[in-house]
Formats: structure tokens, C-alpha cells, sequence
């Protein structure tokens, strides 16, 4: 199947995976409109977006997705044919802190854009694509072995897997009861430019480069799968051009690894960029108490996505990681501007009874 947007409304677009996406659609698709709504909360920075902010193609509106009206007006203007929907509370270890943000944006918030986009789309005589951004978590844990794949049941076991998986049966109800045209992803861990400094890996990098301890969690044995963000944005806009209607892709990068021995490549590549024996920094490890409810490992059979949409992701975790780090390094002040008072709150609530300043 294939199907061309002509007007875009992108959720979220001012944080990580959203800012990457913008980044490579706005230039790509020069006849297609994209409107990015953000409500610029902690992980949202325009900062990102500095490169395609006066493209013709591109507007941002600052907004909350909560905000049924809002939504209303803006799908009355711009008359969007697709939504793209990466706006969420996304971080595992706030939601254990609270999880109320994490059912009013990514449970009720993706509710909103659903009715609006119902309402709008209900009798179009032109193509509609709803996309979900959802996440590999929805599926719970693993053992040593085995994949998930898009028929595993749901397990979600944090509350941000929760509301996620509560967003994807809220998308795919509206699928089977109204005949909503979705789509839905579920991806791996992502790493790369301008990815907030709370999860694991612009963690290390920050605290790396300025000698803080390096918090890692248990035993550092759980096992992620780590995809570079724009092979999942180059993913993601196969999927809204070419994927059938109502059906979902689980995009993973195919790099297993425990996040101790990551944390280990992260600081030996640190010290290589930056001139130090390689193995220096590895002194900052510091072992803290391990997470509640810690999902031991995630994998994803990403094969139905490569044959079907011919998708293959070009970096593997050693470019990944050297351009990763590369960047981290060549945008401290990026860094150094995100990490504000209110991270370091969250710092110092999250760290600070597990011995860690
Ligand atoms: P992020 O936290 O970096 O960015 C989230 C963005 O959403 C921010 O710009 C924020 O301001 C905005 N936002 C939050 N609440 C909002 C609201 N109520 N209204 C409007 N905007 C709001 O997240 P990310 O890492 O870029 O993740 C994007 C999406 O991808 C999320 O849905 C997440 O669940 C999913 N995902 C992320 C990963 C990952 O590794 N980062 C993996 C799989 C899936
Ligand atoms: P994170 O980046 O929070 O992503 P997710 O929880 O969605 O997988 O964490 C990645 C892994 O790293 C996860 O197993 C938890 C672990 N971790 C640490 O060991 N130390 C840390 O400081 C953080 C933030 C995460």
C-alpha cells in the first residue's frame, strides 16, 4: 500500500525521537506540511529543531494533547490526513516515582487526538493514517531467550509500559469498532542526538565527561536492545507511507547487550574521544540498588519490517555509539542547557537514596 500525507500533525515533536524524525521528514518530503505540537514539558526542547524551523513545510504549535479544543482547531486549519503521535511521558523510572502524568498524556492524551481525528476523518473520501510511536515494553519481560513478536500477548510491568500498552488497545479499539485507519510501532531502545541526559546512555556520556559517579542499576546484568534513532525515524516513515492499514511493526536494532557492558563501552569510547587511556573512566562505575519490577531483558523480531518494508538499520552499537558519543561531546552547551533545575530535582530524587550526589 502506499499512501502521501499532505498535512502532518506530529505530537511530542520537541523531544528526542520526535525532534530526530522532524529533522529527517521535513527536508524529505518538501510537499507535505508538517505541524509539530508540543507542550514543551521538561524532555521537549525547539533547540533540536533549529535546522528546519523556517522551512515553508514546518510550524510548531505549543499545546497540550490534552486539550480537546485545541486539537479540534487545529485538525479544522491544517485539515491533517495523518497524525503521528510520539508525545508521551516516556521514562520508566519517573513513572515508578509518580505515574499520574503517565495515564493523563499517554492514556487520555492519545485519546484526545483519537476522537478529534474520528471526527475529522469519519466519512473521508481521501486516505487517513493515525501512527502510534509505542515501545517494546508493552510486552513485559524476556528471559535469556526468545523475541517478541506483534502477536505476544501484552504484559506491560511499569507504569509507563502500562499506559503504553492502555494507548495501543485504545488505538486498536478504535481500529475494530469505528474502522479507524492506525498504525502502530513498537520499538527498541533508542540512542543518539539530543536524547534527554536521564536515560541510561546520555547519562553515562554526561556524567563521563564531567567525573560523576556512573549509576548502574543491580548488577548491570539486564539486557536492552539499542537502535540509533534515525534508523528507527527512516523505519517510521516507511511504515506511514508504505505499511497496510491497522497493522503494527516492531522495529528493534538487533544489538543485545547488558547494560553493564554498554556502560563499559560508552566510558572506554569517552576516554578514546577525549584522549585518555582507554579503560580510565571505567573507575566511575558505581553499583546501586536495582530498579523495582526491573524488566530483565527486551528483543524484537524486527524481520516482518525488513522484508516487507525493506527497512535496514545502517548503524550498528560501534557506529552508533562513536557518532553518539561524538555528538555528545561537540554540543555541551545543549547538554549543559537541558540540564536544569528541574532535572536536577529529579536527579537528586531518583539518586539520592542510592547513594549517589
Ligand atoms: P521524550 O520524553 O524525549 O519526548 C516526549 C515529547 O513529548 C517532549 O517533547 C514533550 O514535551 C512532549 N509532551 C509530553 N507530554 C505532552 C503533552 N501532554 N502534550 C504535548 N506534548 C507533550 O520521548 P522520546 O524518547 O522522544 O519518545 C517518543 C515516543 O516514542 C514516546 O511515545 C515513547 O513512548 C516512544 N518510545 C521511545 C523509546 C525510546 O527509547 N526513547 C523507545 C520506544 C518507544
Ligand atoms: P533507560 O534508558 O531508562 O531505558 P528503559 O528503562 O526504557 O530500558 O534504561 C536502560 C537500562 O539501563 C535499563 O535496564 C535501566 C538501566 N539504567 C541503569 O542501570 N542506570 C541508570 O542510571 C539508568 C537511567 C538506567
Amino acid at each position: 500500500m502506499s499512501f502521501t500525507p499532505t498535512s502532518v500533525l506530529v505530537t511530542g515533536g520537541a523531544g528526542f525521537i520526535g525532534s530526530n524524525y522532524l529533522l529527517h521528514v521535513v527536508p524529505a518530503h518538501p510537499d507535505t506540511q508538517y505541524v509539530n505540537l508540543d507542550a514543551l514539558t521538561y524532555a521537549g526542547n525547539l533547540a533540536n529543531l533549529r535546522a528546519i524551523e523556517e522551512a515553508d513545510n514546518y510550524a510548531f504549535v505549543h499545546g497540550d494533547i490534552n486539550e480537546g479544543a485545541l486539537i479540534d482547531r487545529l485538525f479544522e486549519e491544517h485539515q491533517f490526513d495523518a497524525v503521528v503521535h510520539f508525545a508521551a511521558e516516556s521514562h520508566v523510572d519517573r513513572s515508578i516515582l509518580d505515574p499520574t502524568a503517565f495515564v493523563t498524556t499517554n492514556v487520555h492524551g492519545t485519546l484526545v487526538l483519537l476522537q478529534a481525528a474520528r471526527k475529522a476523518w469519519e466519512g473521508a473520501k481521501h486516505a487517513c493514517r493515525f501512527h502510534h510511536v509505542s515501545t517494546d515494553e508493552v510486552f513485559g519481560t524476556l528471559g535469556m531467550e526468545g523475541h517478541f513478536t506483534a502477536d505476544t500477548p501484552y504484559a506491560p510491568r511499569s507504569p509507563y509500559a502500562a499506559s503504553k500498552a492502555a494507548a495501543d488497545h485504545l488505538v486498536r479499539a478504535f481500529g475494530t469498532t469505528y474502522d479507524f485507519p492506525y498504525v502502530i510501532t513498537n520499538t527498541s531502545n533508542n540512542y543518539g542526538p539530543y536524547q534527554f541526559p536521564e536515560k541510561l546512555i546520555p547519562l553515562v556520556i554526561r556524567n563521563a565527561v564531567v567525573g560523576d559517579p556512573i549509576p548502574v542499576y543491580g548488577k548491570g546484568e539486564n539486557v536492552r536492545d539499542w537502535l540509533f534513532v534515525e534508523d528507527h525515524c527512516e523505519a517510521l516513515d516507511s511504515v506511514l507511507h508504505q505499511a497496510g492499514d491497522q497493522t503494527t511493526w516492531l522495529i528493534g536494532g538487533d544489538q543485545e547487550i547488558t547494560n553493564l557492558e554498554l556502560v563499559e563501552r560508552l566510558l572506554d569510547e569517552v576516554d578514546r574521544a577525549t584522549g585518555k587511556p582507554v579503560g580510565t573512566r571505567r573507575s566511575l562505575i558505581q553499583f546501586v540498588t536495582d530498579r523495582p519490577g526491573h524488566d530483565f531483558r527486551y528483543a524484537l523480531d524486527s524481520s516482518p519490517v525488513k522484508e516487507a518494508l525493506k527497512w535496514t538499520p545502517k548503524h550498528d552499537l560501534s557506529s552508533g555509539i562513536a557518532r553518539t558519543v561524538a555528538w555528545y561531546l561537540g554540543n555541551m552547551d545543549w547538554l549543559n542547557d537541558v540540564l536544569d533545575g528541574g532535572y536536577r530535582e529529579y536527579y537528586a530524587a531518583q539518586y539520592g537514596s542510592r547513594g549517589m550526589n
